[in-house]
């Protein structure tokens, strides 16, 4: 494993981190969740994300992660990064949601008492609330951290104007952000439109999201949708978003994977991680098979600028038809 700086902050994090948003439920199979949590730490991923709301059911995640934890993971609790979040939907009435003080503290403490810890490492405000001053909400994060519920203080999908503001408030405060959590890959690359400047001017590290676009960036879908990948369950990743337009690009960029020699998803993972602002890159996965993949993209990090321009040129639609086979 690789290990890279957060921002100018103390913490490095491993270049591939796991999170627990899909297949660690209640309703999943608990030793499989397991084996892939002992895997990813095994291969040096020392960072597990969570949020309240990860399951299904909302907050089954953290419980699996506790129980995980209690078995296998406690007498290593200094050599682990544990985020999670507040910041959507929770619980039912007005005080379950967003980002009031009243939520985002009352929910840390849920989630501290659903994985069984004292403290988590990072408490992040999932989304920003337009309509609470962020004020509030960025004072919440620092009364976590000051109260000891969590040793740094993240954002997630906050835009770069939001960002900028955050950062300052948080400053202010005497707690730095350690961190934002942006979607970004290959399929999705709105952080290149400012936020990532404004992140590395204020020393801000990132941990993107769905690198590997929930698993279109990947062999997965080439041959169809297979009866137990996420786009089959039709909710997060939707079967209608796999149409021919995008699947001209996925086998177009899995050919140059395969001349770089790995596989689509190791790709997408070196992609997002060719850019030095990128500490790590927040993978998924529901088999330990894919734990391995994922981290074998570090045997290949380095783009040419020839490769970089053909990618830039699929994603953009106008590769030539023969790449596009
Ligand atoms: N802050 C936020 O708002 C937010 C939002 C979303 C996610 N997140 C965080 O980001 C984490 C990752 O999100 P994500 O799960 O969407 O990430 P992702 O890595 O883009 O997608 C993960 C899915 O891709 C497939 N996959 C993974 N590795 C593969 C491989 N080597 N080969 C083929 N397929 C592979 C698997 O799909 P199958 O299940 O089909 O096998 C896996 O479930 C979440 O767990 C969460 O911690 C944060």
């Amino acid at each position: 494993m690789q290990y890279r700086r957060s921002g100018r902050s103390g913490i490095k994090l491993p270049a591939i981190s796991l999170g627990l948003w899909h297949n660690f439920g209640g309703v999943d199979n608990f030793e499989n969740s397991r084996a892939m949590l002992r895997r990813a730490f095994d291969l040096g991923i020392t960072h597990f994300d969570l949020a309240n709301n990860y399951g299904p059911p909302y907050g089954s995640a953290e419980e699996t992660f506790g129980q995980i934890l209690r078995k296998d993971f406690l007498p290593y609790r200094d050599e682990l990064i544990i985020s999670t979040k507040a910041g959507w939907d929770m619980w039912p009435g007005p005080y379950g949601d967003l980002g009031s003080r009243k939520y985002l503290l009352a929910s840390l403490d849920q989630s501290l008492k659903r994985m069984g810890l004292e403290y988590v490492d990072i408490f992040y405000h999932h989304r920003p609330d337009p309509d609470t001053p962020m004020e509030e909400s960025m004072g919440a994060l620092d009364t976590a951290v000051r109260s000891g519920r969590a040793l740094y203080a993240g954002i997630s999908a906050y835009n770069a104007k939001q960002t900028a503001e955050a950062v300052k408030i948080l400053r202010d405060l005497g707690t730095p952000c350690l961190i934002h959590q942006p979607k970004y890959s290959m399929f999705v690359r709105d952080p290149e439109q400012g936020l990532f400047d404004v992140l590395e001017k204020e020393g801000v590290g990132s941990i993107v999201f769905s690198p590997l676009a929930q698993g279109l960036l990947s062999d997965r879908y080439l041959k169809g949708i297979p009866s137990d990948s996420r786009a089959a369950r039709d909710f997060f990743l939707k079967k209608k978003d796999i149409g021919e337009d995008k699947l001209a690009k996925i086998r177009a960029l899995n050919e140059i994977a395969g001349q770089r020699g790995q596989t689509l998803a190791e790709m997408a993972v070196a992609w997002v991680l060719r850019d030095p602002r990128v500490t790590s890159a927040l993978v998924g996965t529901s088999k330990v098979s894919q734990v391995d993949d994922n981290v074998a993209a570090l045997k290949n990090l380095k783009f040419s600028a020839e490769e970089l321009t053909k990618i830039d040129d699929i994603l953009a639609g106008t590769h030539s038809s023969q790449s596009a086979r």
